[in-house]
Order: structure tokens, then C-alpha cells, then sequence
């Protein structure tokens, strides 16, 4: 990217909007990263601090009981993704003497990190001149660069690398995600958008393909059911029937969550819980 970009001149207001920007030590972006893998950003910021606050290093979140990360985590929803983080913590501490690995091939060796995650965290904490190609990257690029509104992902890489080269990792990696989430989106806001002019999308006259349905509504889901029996079990150890109560939900529904979140290993049910049986134990994991 050159200097005088337009992308950059636009992005330099705005790279202070979040906590983690700027942030170059990697078990914080790492944290920051998969965290907003599939939260918002806007609902990711205070929970990043917090976290932080209690696990304020890689080491002493490998040492910590899984049930406190997962109480760290509440509200972010997606919780798999703490028990992923705690473990990836683990093997960093076993194998890696505690320090995250620069490689990104040896980074999506790590419980939990994908190509995603692992080029983020090559490049905005190690400066490694790489996209982190996730749904926002790859719409922009694709049409800026591509003249299409979705490209095979191995293109989109490619035009990506193409493009960032030259410019600072971390900024030009924001910058586009940021574009991505609040200007090009599904249904584009081409007149707010540093890149219109030079568009390719644009220029052909494109229109966007309609945005992709949403998965089923979060209210009143298996996920928020989900959610609700985690937060409360991590409170301390009841039974199917109790938690079917306070939650107001019919037992079969809890029952479910419960054998699902256990199968995670999110939480502990004995025999008859996960039978069914309202009197059966849950408890959280150790
Ligand atoms: N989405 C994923 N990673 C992000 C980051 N570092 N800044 C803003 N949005 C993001």
C-alpha cells in the first residue's frame, strides 16, 4: 500500500477505536483474535479487558482451572472457544517454552487456531506481511481488487498479499476489516467508501449478490440454551430438573444442552443427567 493510500488516510482516525489495536504482544492478540472470530467487536471490548486482568499472561492462563476461563468467557458466547484457548495456552507452555510460535504453519498446530487466527496473529503481533483473510477481508478484497463480490479464497490470499505489500501488517489488516464491517458490506455504502473510486466491483456496475440468510435467531436457540445452563452450572453443581426450573425451559430442551456442553467438556453430568433424568447432577468441569 502505498503512502497517501486511501485506505490508510482512513484508517488513521480510526485505529485507535478498539483496546486491542496497537497491541503487539502475542498472547493479547491472540486472546483479542479469537475472541472476535465470531463475537462483535463492539461486545468483544469490555470482555477483552477483563480477561486480561485475570489471566494477564500465556502462563497463567494454562495454569488456571478450566471452569475459571470459562467463567472469563461468559457472555462472549461460542464458549468452545475458551476450552480451545486454554489448551492452546497448554501446549504453548509444553512445547513451545511459553512463548507463541512466529510461524504461522506452526501456529495452526495449536488447538483452536485456524488460517485465520494464525495469520492475524503473525501479523499484527509479529509483523509478518500476511492478510488474515476472514468474510469481511475477503468481500473487500474481492471486489476491490477482483471486480467480483466473492473470490476462491486462494485468489483473495493472493490479491490480499499483492495489495498489503509495503504497507505496516498490522494497519493494512485492520484497516480492511474495518472497511469490511462497517462500509463494504453485504449491501455496500459505496459513498462512504475510501476505495469507491477505484473499485473494481464498482466500476463494472456489479450489483452485490443479496446478503446470505442468517442462521436460526439467538433468542430462544439451542446456542442461548446453551449459553443460560453454562453460566448457571458454573455457578455451582445442581440438577437437570433444578436448572429446567430457573430457566423456565421444558426438560428435554436443558437435557440436550446439557449432554452437548458435556460432550465439550464445558461441564460435568453424571449418568442419569445425561440419561435424561431430572434428578441427575451437573456440576462445573475442574
Ligand atoms: N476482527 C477480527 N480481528 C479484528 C481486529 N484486530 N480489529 C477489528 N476487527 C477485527
Amino acid at each position: 500500500m502505498p503512502r497517501g493510500d486511501p485506505l490508510l488516510a482512513w484508517y488513521a482516525p480510526r485505529r485507535r477505536a478498539y483496546p486491542w489495536r496497537g497491541e503487539r504482544d502475542p498472547y493479547r492478540v491472540l486472546v483479542a483474535e479469537v475472541m472476535l472470530q465470531q463475537t462483535q467487536a463492539r461486545r468483544v471490548a469490555p470482555a477483552y479487558g477483563a480477561f486480561l486482568r485475570t489471566f494477564p499472561s500465556l502462563r497463567a492462563l494454562a495454569r488456571a482451572p478450566r471452569a475459571d476461563v470459562l467463567r472469563a468467557w461468559s457472555g462472549l458466547g461460542y464458549n468452545r472457544r475458551a476450552a480451545l484457548l486454554h489448551e492452546a495456552a497448554g501446549a504453548v507452555v509444553r512445547d513451545h517454552a511459553g512463548r507463541l510460535p512466529r510461524d504461522p504453519a506452526v501456529l495452526r498446530g495449536l488447538p483452536g487456531i485456524g488460517p485465520y487466527t494464525a495469520a492475524a496473529v503473525a501479523a499484527l503481533a509479529f509483523g509478518a506481511p500476511l492478510p488474515a483473510v476472514d468474510v469481511n477481508v475477503a468481500r473487500v478484497v474481492s471486489r476491490a481488487r477482483l471486480g467480483r463480490d466473492r473470490a476462491p479464497v486462494r485468489e483473495v490470499e493472493l490479491a490480499a498479499s499483492r495489495w498489503l505489500a509495503g504497507s505496516d501488517p498490522a494497519d493494512w489488516n485492520q484497516a480492511v476489516m474495518d472497511l469490511g464491517r462497517g462500509v463494504c458490506r453485504a449491501v455496500p455504502r459505496c459513498g462512504a467508501c475510501p476505495l469507491a473510486a477505484r473499485c473494481r466491483f464498482r466500476r463494472m456496475g456489479a450489483p452485490p449478490s443479496p446478503p446470505r440468510r442468517r442462521g436460526e435467531p439467538f433468542a430462544g436457540s439451542a446456542r442461548e440454551v446453551r449459553g443460560r445452563v453454562l453460566r448457571l452450572v458454573l455457578g455451582g453443581r445442581t440438577t437437570l430438573a433444578r436448572l429446567a426450573r430457573e430457566m423456565e425451559e421444558p426438560l428435554v430442551r436443558v437435557a440436550a444442552a446439557v449432554r452437548s456442553l458435556h460432550r465439550e467438556e464445558l461441564l460435568r453430568a453424571g449418568p442419569a443427567a445425561l440419561a435424561g433424568r431430572g434428578s441427575g447432577r451437573v456440576g462445573p468441569v475442574v
